[in-house]
């Protein structure tokens, strides 16, 4: 598999291959990625995702800065550090409010970016040794928080050792990522690609808080990424409470035996059946010479096109308004990206929605698309086609 984010400038240019597996560790209930390419790989000075490209997600991530500005009030001078804080969708909101915070963000040209809104940044990757340095410089925080983050971060035990030291003894640490549990139920396996290198569960996330001396002390699903789940952690020295609801998660995914390997076995076999009935859709649309293009140049497509082996053939473009990805060209796949101007004025009959995440947002901004009747193509489950009718979306 090559690195999701890793859209190519010329299709000559050279790619980095990997292989991408995933395990079940019984031992602390955490589904990982096997090989993990070198994190310099994956958050190089190119990096190509933005998260301010999604309306939905930036309201989602002001409020997320809301929340934070009500847990620190009355605190004698708050400080909030945000791991991966990319180009400073939530932090903008703090440093708008003169609140101290420190962004962490290991992709240079998207640290740039939050740095032009106004966000105070480190561009590194944060880690035990980093949070000595914080401290150092800025003293301990109020609030530690990731959304989309610790997923990603290569050494979970060195940052939890870093949370441990660099959060206030009455601080609290939240972060939010995709949450294994709605993975499964919808067998979306697009989710598993190198920057994932970890699919949380309350039982993986209890036993790694821990060791650290913090507990779980809450849990938010989040409608975002096709299902995700904020965690919150506090220190195990103020005996927190652990909420009616992450006893209620934890019992959920007990049902589904997600906390031992058998909860994971149908999972290779519903992938199996839906990347076939994709395939199956695609060749057949090409087949009746009705060209389809893909909506969304997402970090999880490049799991899917390559899996599914979806190249220019199948799939004539997609469109994307990411500026870092526009003109470029899908890693492994090698599928031109067009902007969405391009889209609009081609208006392919089909439509196949790679973004399926963000649904709800792209069907309401593609009304025009959609009313002179083009077909948006969804696949978790399974293969849905919608259409514009009289009631609505179906
Ligand atoms: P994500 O699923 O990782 O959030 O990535 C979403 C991708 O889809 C990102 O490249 C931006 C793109 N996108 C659009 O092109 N148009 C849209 O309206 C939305 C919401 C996303």
């Amino acid at each position: 598999m090559p690195i999701a984010n890793r859209f190519l400038s010329h299709i000559t240019d050279k790619e980095y291959f990997y292989q991408l597996a995933v395990s079940f560790c019984p031992k602390c209930c955490l589904v990982q990625l096997d090989d993990v390419p070198k994190p310099q790989q994956m958050f190089s000075s190119d990096y190509a995702f933005i998260s301010s490209t999604s309306k939905v997600m930036s309201v989602h991530f002001k409020n997320q800065a809301q929340e934070i500005i009500r847990f620190i009030k009355n605190r004698p001078k708050p400080f909030v550090v945000e791991l991966g804080c990319n180009d400073g969708v939530m932090l903008k909101h703090l440093a708008f409010r003169k609140i101290n915070h420190l962004g962490i963000e290991p992709a240079e040209n998207v640290a740039l970016i939050a740095q032009k809104n106004g966000v105070t940044v480190q561009n590194a990757f944060f880690n035990h040794q980093l949070a000595q340095k914080i401290i150092r410089q800025y003293g301990r925080a109020d609030v530690i928080c990731a959304s989309n983050t610790m997923c990603s971060v290569e050494n979970l035990d060195s940052a939890f050792l870093g949370f441990q030291s660099l959060l206030k003894p009455d601080g609290v640490i939240f972060f939010e990522d995709p949450y294994i549990y709605d993975i499964v139920c919808l067998a979306s396996f697009d989710q598993i690609y190198d920057e994932h290198i970890y699919y949380f569960s309350a039982h993986a996330v209890l036993k790694i808080a821990q060791k650290y001396d913090l507990t779980l002390t809450d849990m938010q699903h989040q409608p975002f990424h096709g299902g995700s789940m904020r965690y919150y952690l506090k220190n195990i020295s103020l005996s927190p409470k652990t909420s009616f609801k992450v006893r209620n998660y934890l019992r959920q995914e007990k049902e589904l035996r997600l906390n031992q390997f058998s909860g994971y076995k149908k999972f290779n076999r519903r992938v199996k059946k839906n990347v076939l009935e994709i395939h199956t859709f695609l060749a057949g649309r090409k087949k009746q010479k009705q060209p389809v293009v893909g909506y969304g140049a997402t970090s999880k497509s490049t799991t899917l096109l390559n899996y599914c082996r979806i190249g220019p053939d199948l799939l004539a473009y997609i469109t994307d308004n990411s500026s870092t990805k526009i003109g470029k060209y899908t890693p492994g796949t090698h599928i031109p990206v067009k902007s969405r101007q391009a889209f609009l004025t081609d208006r392919p009959k089909f439509t196949l929605l790679l973004a399926w995440n963000h649904r709800r947002e792209i069907f309401k901004k593609e009304f025009l698309y959609l009313n002179k009747g083009g077909k948006f193509i969804t696949y978790f489950p399974k293969l849905k086609i919608w259409r514009k009718t009289k009631s609505g979306m179906s």
